[in-house]
């Protein structure tokens, strides 16, 4: 059983890479193997919509850090994704590699059946995350994976609120919403 966890915040080290691993500590304590990858200090270019990809070798034109990540994809039962929240929504990176995977898409939905989980971090209480949570299911859905939310608090899986890195130790609700999901995510991966 393998966890990915992408932190999609282009802030090394900040509120949306805590929550991340939080949940994958849940996961690794489990049992499960994990691998956590930011995008911060990744070169993700943005689909022009070429279309190389629907074409054999199904190729991208980019030749970036987006492929290792496509093979994390792959091998994982599910994916966690954590995002900050700007202006309502995911920044722009981790938008750029959501449309990246339209090549996993195309060829053959390589994404269908993992199970999936949204974390979304704002600086304000009201900021937007459930939008963000509601982009990374979107997401998710159009690659065939099995959402899930969090369990017992269920809602839409980890939210919380920080501004400055490290904020979100303090936010009880953003940590314990984020374990939440991770346990969710193990019941339904075992369940899979
Ligand atoms: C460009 C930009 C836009 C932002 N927009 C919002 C927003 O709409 N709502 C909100 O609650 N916080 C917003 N924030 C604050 C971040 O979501 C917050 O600082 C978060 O902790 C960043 O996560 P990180 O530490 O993982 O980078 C914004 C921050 C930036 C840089």
């Amino acid at each position: 059983m393998k966890v990915l966890g992408i932190s999609g915040s282009p802030r090394a080290g900040g509120n949306t890479e805590i929550l991340v691993k939080t949940a994958l500590n849940i996961c690794s304590q489990n049992g499960s193997d994990t691998c956590f990858i930011s995008l911060a200090d990744k070169e993700i270019n943005y689909c022009t919509a070429c279309y190389t990809c629907k074409k054999p070798p199904y190729k991208c034109v980019h030749n970036d850090d987006a492929t290792e990540i496509f093979e994390e994809m792959k091998s994982a039962d599910a994916i966690i994704i954590g995002s900050p929240t700007y202006f309502s929504s995911v920044p722009g990176k981790l938008k750029s590699l959501f449309d990246r995977t339209l090549r996993l898409r195309i060829d053959n939905y390589r994404l269908s059946g993992k199970v999936g989980g949204a974390i979304a971090v704002g600086g304000s209480r009201n900021g937007g995350q459930e939008f963000v949570c509601r982009d990374i299911h979107n997401w998710m859905l159009i690659h065939e994976m099995i959402i899930v939310s969090d369990k017992k608090t269920a809602h839409f899986g980890g939210i919380g609120v920080g501004r400055n890195p490290g904020d979100i130790l303090q936010d009880e609700t953003g940590i314990n919403t984020t374990e939440n999901l991770a346990k969710r995510i193990l019941e339904i991966i075992k369940k899979n």
